[in-house]
């Protein structure tokens, strides 16, 4: 039988918006320059290299070839970046400075336009480190999964993912460098997760957590960044990036649908309770209380006022929008008793159920892909 495990044991506390825990998790390793974690895991060979047993993975690889760029040399770098002309540019395109807060009577009250900008340029420093170091932690994962997937067609793909990976911490790093004002560590929520999809010694953890969730979610976030940004450079170094992601969560998908199908309802669960944990991690980060703190402001008074704007709840729900078509897709949503179907209700993402899965989404891009070619 299931052990039942409930939400303390799984993202530790009972409510999922208990803001007082959420934000009791901090990163106090401001300096550090190097983090380990442990894990046990069995490296597979396999003698079995019989190229394209499975074809889905086999054409995915060929297209993983023939889709390589450079980050040095295929981006604008040249492009000047005024980064506070783009939070001003980007504010008057998306509805003004203070996203709808409800200032009255708290410390925002007194910011003005000067302040603002201060926070948007902060908030963008600190956005693009979320996606450095969560690139760095895609390009560690998929490295084990090189070594962990018992197929050949995975293996062969995977490594392909870990050369796209090393291409996007390059690209992330190299913008903020360059173009804008600063870094941030890893958010501690972002760590945590990081950390628990290393640290499990199961192949089909790692690609559940990356792969599924955490990738899924960062093609979402890229999508509307690329939408939302006037900086031509962060345009196209966010379109190179999301042609890889999409093949990497397509990758995911297509492996791990194959992988579940032989899982019993019991290992299912285990894998339910792991999506809505990661799930729950990566909202806990969309609170960035390291940039209410570097502009003086306690992010509890923030918090609960961020959480009153429904304009961004629909945002923060938006973030789901690929992940939840996948977890249905693996049948992970309905499998022991729809158990991720009511977290993922509670999340207030579960709409999202019938969109487009990656997969499809994928095929679909590669049969467009091959009528283009066949017409030309
Ligand atoms: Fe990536
Ligand atoms: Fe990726």
């Amino acid at each position: 039988m299931t052990q039942m495990r409930e939400n303390a044991d799984i993202i530790d506390r009972d409510e999922v918006d208990d803001l007082e825990a959420i934000l009791s998790v901090t990163n106090t390793a401001w300096d550090e320059q190097s983090h380990a974690v442990h894990s046990d895991y069995d490296t597979m060979f396999t003698w079995d290299y019989d190229k394209g047993q499975r074809p889905k993975l086999d054409k995915l690889y060929e297209k993983a070839k023939r889709s390589q760029w450079n980050a040095q040399t295929d981006l604008p770098w040249e492009t000047e970046v005024d980064q506070e002309a783009l939070v001003v540019a980007n504010a008057a395109a998306n509805g003004g400075f203070n996203q709808g807060l409800e200032v009255a009577g708290t410390p925002l009250e007194r910011w003005g336009d000067k302040e603002w900008i201060r926070f948007g340029v902060e908030s963008q420093n600190w956005t693009l480190s979320q996606f450095m170091h969560g690139e760095q932690g895609a390009l560690v994962c998929t490295a084990k999964i090189v070594e962990s997937v018992p197929w050949i067609d995975a293996k062969y793909y995977a490594s392909t993912q870990v050369m796209d990976e090393a291409r996007h911490v390059e690209v992330f790093s190299k913008y903020l460098d360059e173009k804008l004002s600063g870094h941030y560590p890893i958010n501690a929520h972002l760590r945590l997760l990081l950390d628990d999809i290393i640290a499990d010694s199961r192949w089909d953890m790692t690609y559940l957590g990356m792969q599924i969730m955490v990738e899924g979610l960062a093609l979402a976030a890229f999508g509307f960044m690329h939408q939302m940004t006037t900086d031509p450079l962060l345009k196209q170094l966010l379109r190179y990036v999301m042609s890889d992601e999409s093949r990497h969560v397509a990758f995911g998908v297509l492996s791990l649908q194959e992988h579940y199908q032989q899982l019993s309802s019991a290992e299912l669960r285990e894998r339910q309770e792991f999506a809505f944990e990661a799930a729950v991690r990566m909202r806990d980060r969309f609170l960035q209380q390291e940039v209410w703190e570097r502009m003086g402001v306690s992010p509890r008074i923030v918090a609960p006022l961020l959480l009153q704007v429904p304009e961004r709840q629909t945002f923060q729900a938006l973030l789901f929008s690929k992940i939840v078509p996948n977890c249905k897709k693996l049948g992970l949503l309905d499998a022991a008793d729809g158990w991720l179907r009511t977290k993922f209700t509670e999340l207030g993402c579960i709409a999202f159920e019938d969109w487009e899965d990656t997969g499809s989404e994928y095929e679909q891009l590669q049969a467009t892909d091959g009528a283009t070619a066949a017409a030309s």
